[in-house]
């Protein structure tokens, strides 16, 4: 392909400036393991783009408005705003636990959003792009809303089954219009919707047709994608609507009183709004990027559930405002766990921070690694496979590699390597397999990029099984063998690493303090001689079955509604948490808490429900510490709480806040308690 050789050569004279996004997650819902895959993917390929040198950035933000966003705001009693700055944070922090290297993670809620989208749909305005006409929509007459298909319920037309959803059945799969419902309501009230006319604003997608056949011919695609998105234009494309009326949490747009932008509108803009402010805050040049004939590329990786949105709305948008269109869109399939969709009744709808709880990040990394193409087919998460392939990959064959020799290195040769490689040939192998590897990277082949990876660290055991230092050690005069054998198996492991870094970062960096060198791509032909290791410390443990039987349990609804609000069980080693910047820090309310009732929740094996007094007012919190205290024990003790935590519904009833505690996991735990002299509502700081 004509594109792909130009990049190939301009690789190879000039560091590219690439700007890569994943799709914005809304905010409304942690993170799960299908945006991890997502992030995944896209922070490996951004990482494998950085350590060849080039100029890549990797911007992201929550989706932040809708009709959604605004009602779950509403049943927890906050604003909208506030909603939105929760989820940010525990997307944020969630993220962050996968080593997700964002250059910047900003909200579709922010000044730059609201300008660009204002920018852009002026500029679409001006090219007589925008119509705008009467249409006829169901109204919750109580709730003063309109309402969107999945917000109207009602009978199937066809199979008879009541509590369906307004758009299709889930019993025997219809689709229809809610028109069609027998007896439909309002999801959100109760209420009979009426019908009611407005004016709503469409994009005339219409006049792009020629634009997007030629965008979908240009190879820009995955060929299966291009196929999908073809059976839109052949179909003949139509206008798409791009407003909402109030109430609605989102933009008003411009000149029109009580329309807002419709959140797909926006959340693309997004985009351009999270680069934008990472521009501003760095001084990183910004137009250069989104300037049509520029030589900044731009990637956007999606799920294939969004295509249409990334591959038509969004092309013809940016052509219509005179901004460049995406050098490629890369779009995945969906995650499976053990061969079926996620399922909350079976375990696996885990959440991002659930899977944290009880496992390190990298071994996921390296699992999704290991199974990634370029292609949309869904990915298999298989959990025993996952257990087996880790401790298989990682710490059977790479690790290995290390451990077996380190300890001959220390005991005999004071942790340093020979003067002279010993079998440069292998050593030689193993780099000339690099430009392959990292043209599998590139292309995201990233399962076959393993598979040689792993290929290589087979031959590296080989090596060291044929060779058998453990005999040689024992035998009279072979110490030199020894030492050359070791010396070679740790240039091997090297150069493993350093083509794995881009999925097992925090473990590279291990590596690169037990090798006391960095582990760069580029410099790899220079094997290590006559150099000083550090001292040899474990990379990476094996993954015990009971630590995956644990997420599922803490997945399963009537266990996790119970375990949720326990103290955070301590991390694995490996899985310290992220820093955070000082703003953050401080969006945290923590207050002196004095516990006026305590009492156990029936039904529940670990929760105690706790009244707090902060001086003015009293919260309820359900707490997870019935392992370590009797009630009547901690009436009249302060404690510190989060008081800012948004209320949680849970099985036994809403948690409004937490308790800190600590404890290593499981049932040993301690609440803090304040010196004396704090006094309930006292600001924690
Ligand atoms: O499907 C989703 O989860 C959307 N929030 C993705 C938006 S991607 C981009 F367009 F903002
Ligand atoms: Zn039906």
């Amino acid at each position: 392909m004509q594109h792909t050789d130009t990049l190939t050569i301009m690789a190879a004279n000039a560091p590219r400036k690439i700007l890569v996004t994943s799709a914005l997650p809304y905010a409304n819902g942690p993170l799960h393991l299908g945006h991890m895959l997502e992030q995944v993917q896209t922070d490996i390929w951004v990482r494998f783009q950085k350590s060849r040198g080039h100029d890549c950035l990797y911007v992201c933000a929550d989706d932040a408005h809708g009709t959604a966003i605004m009602l779950a705001a509403e049943k927890l009693g906050i604003t909208p705003e506030q909603h939105i700055d929760n989820m940010r944070q525990t997307h944020q922090s969630d993220s962050a636990g996968f080593l997700i290297d964002f250059a910047n993670f900003h909200s579709t809620h922010s000044q730059e959003n609201r300008q660009w989208s204002e920018e852009i749909y002026n500029r679409l305005k001006a090219n007589g792009h925008i119509a705008s006409r009467e249409i006829t929509q169901a109204f919750d007459p109580e709730k003063q809303l309109f309402l969107a298909d999945r917000f109207i319920k009602g009978t199937c037309p066809r199979c008879k089954t009541a509590d369906q959803y307004g758009d299709n059945c889930e019993s025997c799969g219809a689709t229809y219009s809610p028109a069609e419902l027998i007896d439909p309501v309002s999801a959100i009230s109760g209420a009979t919707p009426i019908d009611r006319e407005s004016t709503h604003f469409f994009f005339k997608l219409p006049e792009f047709e020629s634009m997007l056949k030629k965008w979908l011919d240009s190879g820009t695609l995955q060929p299966q994608v291009a196929n999908k998105l073809r059976e839109w234009t052949d179909a003949g494309l139509q206008e798409w609507d791009i407003s909402r009326d109030a109430p609605y949490f989102g933009f008003e747009i411009p000149g029109e009183p009580g329309k807002y932008f419709y959140v797909w509108l926006d959340a693309p803009i997004g985009y351009i709004a999270s680069f934008e402010n990472y521009c501003a805050r760095t001084g990183h040049e910004f137009d250069a990027y989104w300037q049509p004939g520029g030589d900044t590329e731009l990637y956007h990786f999606i799920g294939k559930d969004i295509i249409n949105f990334h591959g038509l709305f969004w092309p013809a948008m940016l052509d219509s405002a005179g901004l460049r269109t995406p050098t490629a869109i890369y779009a995945h399939g969906f995650l499976t766990v053990n061969g079926t969709k996620m399922s909350k009744s079976r375990g696996t709808f885990i959440n991002a921070s659930t899977y944290l709880e009880h496992l390190d990040a990298e071994y996921l990394r390296y699992y999704f690694a290991a199974k990634l193409s370029d292609s949309i087919d869904d990915i298999d998460l298989n959990l025993e496979d996952f257990v087996q392939r880790v401790n298989s990959d990682v710490v059977g064959k790479v690790v290995n590699i290390a451990s077996r020799c380190a300890g001959f290195l220390r005991k005999g040769f004071d942790n340093t390597l020979t003067e002279q490689c010993a079998e440069p040939e292998l050593l030689a192998e193993c780099i000339a397999a690099g430009d392959g590897i990292a043209d599998l990277y590139e292309a995201r082949e990233f399962n076959k990029a393993i598979r040689e990876i792993i290929a290589l660290a087979d031959k590296a055991n080989q090596y060291i099984d044929d060779r058998k230092p453990w005999v040689l050690a024992k035998e009279e005069g072979k110490e030199s063998e020894v030492h050359q054998v070791c010396s070679v198996g740790i240039n091997l492991f090297r150069v493993l690493m350093t083509y794995l870094k881009p999925v097992l970062p925090a473990m590279a960096e291990k590596a690169e303090a037990f090798l006391n060198t960095s582990l760069d791509w580029t410099a790899l032909e220079q094997p290590l001689v006559g150099h000083t290791l550090a001292k040899f410390k474990p990379l990476i443990t094996r993954i015990e079955p009971k630590q995956i039987e644990a997420m599922v349990a803490a997945s399963t609804p009537d266990q996790a509604a119970e375990a949720s609000p326990a103290p955070k069980a301590a991390k694995p080693e490996s899985t310290a948490p992220a820093t955070i910047e000082f703003d953050d820090f401080a969006k945290v309310d923590l207050r002196i808490a004095l516990i006026v009732a305590a009492e156990h929740v029936e039904g529940a094996d670990k929760l105690l429900r706790l009244q707090l007094s902060l001086g003015d007012e009293q919260r309820q919190v359900l707490a997870g510490i019935k392992s370590a205290y009797q009630p009547e024990d901690l009436i009249g003790k302060l404690t510190v709480m989060v008081a800012n935590l948004a209320p949680r519904k849970m099985r036994f009833g809403v948690s409004e806040g937490m308790v800190l505690a600590a404890g290593p996991g499981g049932d040993e735990i301690y609440l803090l308690e304040p010196h004396a002299g704090a006094t309930p509502g006292m600001q924690v700081k």
